[in-house]
């Protein structure tokens, strides 16, 4: 699929289709357009659609209205609006479309082109049955109207996509196909398209360098655990950024065991890693000028006779002793040793991001994910990229209060905080690791993937952290 801009009247475009929106209770500036809209009673409902073909005085044969709803345009109804035209745009096997322009609302032009090109190009995507060839959508070009021609903001929606692309495909695939080494294998893939540096450290390496809290979640399974880091480098002289993403490719608790209903979508429990793989390759495509680091703990967290038991003690890479209180906390368990090892890149900040927790969706429930951070200066800037990018993250607090609910009698802490605040104890327990540097972190567990009928991996914080990234390369 691809993007341009184009400075013409919609009645000139000679491709297939226009898309023009309406907004309820106002006049069309076309005759033709606001004759039909009377004619077939259309409200302009946020996302309604009616597609007309042979409009007179239009060069293409149809023209998709779609409806925005009231004046002044507000951003979530733009992208409703525009995820209902991918969708009859695609039904329609449209080749070539044009978006008529548009004023939302604290939005400028440049923001409404990238976010143009990033949600058409998303809307796009589809799940890929195992065994099945990719499918390829019909719409190859879609143009723009705009005044100006600075297209970089399109490279940046559709690299954008593309990130969220791959995390959602990484996210969907079943975990006895996406194991710990498929994703070894996928960053790999990437280092080689995109010439990254990749390392991936194997089970013998991560025992050398004392990783006893990693390996303790990794020892009931049958596959390998890997850590995987992936750089690239924009910039000879900057401290990188360093995006750390959970990894656990299948969660059935461990001894802990998950009650079985709902199990299957303990698979998305490594769209930690699948967002930060996914931010990688979205970086890759646009080059900007910094470096980028990402690290991803991948396991697989399985009840075995030789897996770990509530009340085992384990020595973290850090020094400091956990007492495994419940195998089913495993996340917080390979973050911890992922955090320290980071250590070696000298990072500028680190961010990690995970399905850490149930309590997260409690709290917040599946629009904003969970933001918890030791440095307020980093917490604002990643709420304003999840504002610009409309992946939102709201702040939950890390005081010292919540801290001391992780006491042990027989190790430096415990592994669970007990039934309160589970999300900020959850984060308490990584902060123990980050003290040495700048770090947020995100609790993704209720806006990785969605349930129900249209269950599905939404390449959340792909645009969340592809943003913040863009924004220090300024
Ligand atoms: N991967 C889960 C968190 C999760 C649960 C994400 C449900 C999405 C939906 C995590 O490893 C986990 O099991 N957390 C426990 C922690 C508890 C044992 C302290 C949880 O949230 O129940
Ligand atoms: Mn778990
Ligand atoms: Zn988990």
């Amino acid at each position: 699929m691809e993007f341009s801009l184009i400075n013409t009247q919609i009645q000139k475009f000679d491709g297939d289709t226009v898309v023009v929106f309406s907004n309820s209770e106002v006049t069309f500036n076309d005759v033709n357009i606001q004759q039909l809209i009377e004619l077939n009673h259309f409200e302009s409902k946020p996302g309604a659609t009616l597609l007309l073909s042979l409009v007179q005085g239009f060069k293409a044969s149809k023209v998709l209205v779609v409806g925005l709803g009231d004046l002044p345009n507000n951003a979530k109804n733009y992208i409703k609006a525009l995820t209902a035209a991918s969708g009859i745009l695609s039904s329609t096997k449209t080749k070539s479309a044009m978006v008529a322009q548009v004023d939302i609302e604290n939005f400028d032009e440049s923001w409404t082109h990238k976010v143009s090109a990033r949600v058409l190009k998303d809307a796009d995507y589809e799940i890929q049955q195992v065994g099945a060839q990719e499918k390829t959508g019909t719409l190859e070009n879609i143009a723009i109207q705009s005044t100006h021609n600075d297209a970089h903001e399109l490279l940046q929606g559709s690299s954008i996509a593309s990130g969220m692309k791959l995390a959602r495909h990484l996210g969907d695939l079943p975990s006895n196909i996406c194991t710990p080494t498929y994703l070894a294998q996928t960053a790999q893939d990437l280092a080689k398209e995109f010439d990254l540096e990749c390392e991936i450290l194997e089970e013998s390496d991560m025992s050398a360098l004392g990783m006893g809290s990693l390996l303790s979640v990794s020892k009931g399974s049958i596959e390998p655990p890997k850590l995987i880091s992936l750089s690239y480098k924009g910039d000879a002289n900057s401290k990188p950024i360093v995006l750390v993403g959970k990894g656990v490719t299948f969660d059935s608790g461990g001894i802990s065991l998950k009650p079985g209903a709902g199990m299957d979508e303990m698979k998305y429990d490594m769209c930690g890693a699948a967002s930060v793989i996914g931010t990688m390759r979205a970086i890759a495509e646009m080059k900007p000028k910094l470096n980028l680091t990402i690290v991803v703990p991948a396991v697989e967290n399985m009840p075995a006779h030789n897996a770990s038991k509530p009340g085992d003690v384990v020595t973290s890479m850090s020094g400091q002793t956990i007492e495994i209180l419940n195998t089913d906390a495993e996340g917080r368990l390979i973050l911890c040793d992922a955090l320290t090892y980071v250590e070696k890149f000298n990072p500028e900040v680190v961010i990690d991001t995970a399905t850490l927790t149930g309590a997260v969706i409690v709290a917040l429930g599946k629009h904003h994910c969970g933001l918890m951070a030791n440095d307020q200066d980093l917490a604002n800037d990643l709420i304003s990229a999840g504002k610009e990018s409309l992946d939102t993250a709201w702040q939950l607090p890390l005081d010292d209060e919540y801290d001391e609910l992780l006491k042990s009698n027989f190790a430096d802490m415990g592994n669970i905080g007990g039934r309160e605040a589970g999300s900020v104890t959850a984060a308490c327990f990584l902060a123990r690791y980050t003290k040495n540097y700048r770090w947020a972190h995100l609790d993704i567990a209720g806006t990785a993937w969605v349930s129900g009928a249209k269950k599905g991996a939404t390449g959340r914080p792909v645009p969340l952290l592809t943003q913040y990234i863009l924004d220090r390369a300024k």
